[in-house]
């Protein structure tokens, strides 16, 4: 296949090939097995043990790299999968050591500002959250042992936009600092930040490139050899890697990501507009809307603005609380990227392991509510926003 095709015929058919198979199967099968046959001591036939290598998980890894690289790609994109987003993290911090320096942007998903401030300083790296929107910061936030920059966007759950290129630049006039961009709430299908200069994309491949709310796995892609080797290494040694049913079910998922991100995007664009029109809606927050701050970035450095749509109810958390218990279709649940529309109050739910002081100085107040919309009907998900906010502002 080769790599000048469109996204959605790489989707379907990188790392899908028939005749990598005796029996030419159509679908690539699971391989359960967790060793290899090998032809003679330590010569194999491509796999020894399912840590290091699995063919279906090699499937998906194949499939993933050939997206990350859609648009202009002339290398090839390397990767590795991971259990999950946050394992996939913690592969990534692996590859620095004690007394390192990381700059990370402060509004990151909870449980990256976990990983962060809790586990990775236990091993002695310092960490700085930095409010990266604004380059300056970052360049002051830049030390002598700095050697990464860590950043989201969109950002979750504030919906913040960074300018990759602006970082890369930035960030790379020091030797030796990579740039990680956590490309989960956006997918391939509409950024590719190793294009935009970044080292490292990962992903929570739990959201929407599986897209249907089954498979916890995270990935790790680059174009640089070096890392790529360091990456695998430490994929083996550290032994976060996913099971090949799982690989299995985000391959199924992946082939319908170009579908699924356009139909998400429409809806959270009617999901927007209505609420930025409600008298029950403080404030709405996203990038497609003109009055996002950012959102002559978001149409630069994005091919589209996402499916995510974040909003601050009239209220307080009671009313938040209500307005949860009033929606019918959006169901209150952690995680984002699924066909079903999701709900979540981010100061009690996904960012409670942000301190209280930090979350006020992000803004993620009792009041902010985030919705993955999902693929049901535009406008029966409005129909359930409006009759839900009204009984919770009621
Ligand atoms: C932006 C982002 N990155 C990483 C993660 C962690 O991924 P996982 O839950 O697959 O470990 C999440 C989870 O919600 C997320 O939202």
């Amino acid at each position: 296949m080769s790599n000048s095709c469109d996204f959605a015929t790489k989707a379907i058919h990188v790392g899908n090939e028939a005749d990598q198979w005796k029996c030419h199967a159509v679908v690539p099968p699971i391989f359960l097995s967790t060793t290899f046959e090998e032809k003679e001591p330590a010569v194999t036939y491509g796999y020894d043990y399912s840590r290091a290598g699995n063919p279906t998980r090699e499937c998906f890894e194949k499939c993933i790299a050939s997206l990350e690289n859609a648009k202009h790609g002339i290398q090839i994109l390397l990767m590795c999968c991971s259990a999950s987003g946050l394992a996939a993290l913690a592969t990534i911090t692996h590859l620095l050591k004690a007394d390192d320096h990381v700059v990370v942007c402060d509004d990151v998903y909870g449980g990256t500002n976990r990983y962060f401030s809790k586990v990775s300083t236990r091993f002695n790296l310092e960490i700085s959250m930095v409010d990266v929107t604004d380059i300056e910061k970052l360049k002051l936030a830049i030390k002598s042992n700095t050697k990464m920059v860590w950043i989201e966007t969109p950002t979750n759950p504030l919906l913040k936009l960074i300018d990759i290129q602006a970082v890369a630049d930035v960030a790379h006039k020091h030797e030796g600092i990579l740039v990680v961009v956590d490309n989960t709430f956006i997918t391939p299908y509409f950024q590719n930040p190793l294009e935009l200069g970044a080292d490292i994309v990962t992903h929570s491949i739990t959201k929407y490139i599986n897209g249907h709310a089954d498979v916890v796995m995270g990935f790790i892609a680059t174009n640089n050899d070096i890392i790529h080797e360091k990456l695998r290494f430490l994929q083996n040694a550290m032994g976060a890697v996913p099971g090949p049913f799982s690989c299995y079910l985000a391959l199924r998922g992946v082939k319908t990501l170009h579908l699924r991100m356009r139909e998400h995007e429409k809806n959270a664009f009617e999901v927007a507009r209505f609420l930025n029109t409600s008298p029950h809606v403080k404030k709405v927050v996203y990038p497609g809307l003109e009055s996002h701050p950012q959102h002559e970035l978001a149409k630069k450095q994005m091919s589209g603005f996402g499916g995510m749509v974040t909003f601050f109810i009239n209220g307080d958390i009671e009313t938040a609380k209500s307005f949860f218990k009033h929606s019918k279709i959006f169901t209150l649940a952690e995680s984002l990227g699924g066909y079903e529309s999701l709900a979540e109050h981010p100061a009690l739910m996904t960012h409670a392991s942000v301190p209280q002081n930090e979350r006020e100085v992000l803004g993620i107040s009792d009041s902010l509510i985030r919705l993955s919309v999902g693929l049901e009907s535009g406008k029966d998900l409005i129909k359930d926003l409006d009759e839900a906010l009204k009984a919770a502002c009621a």
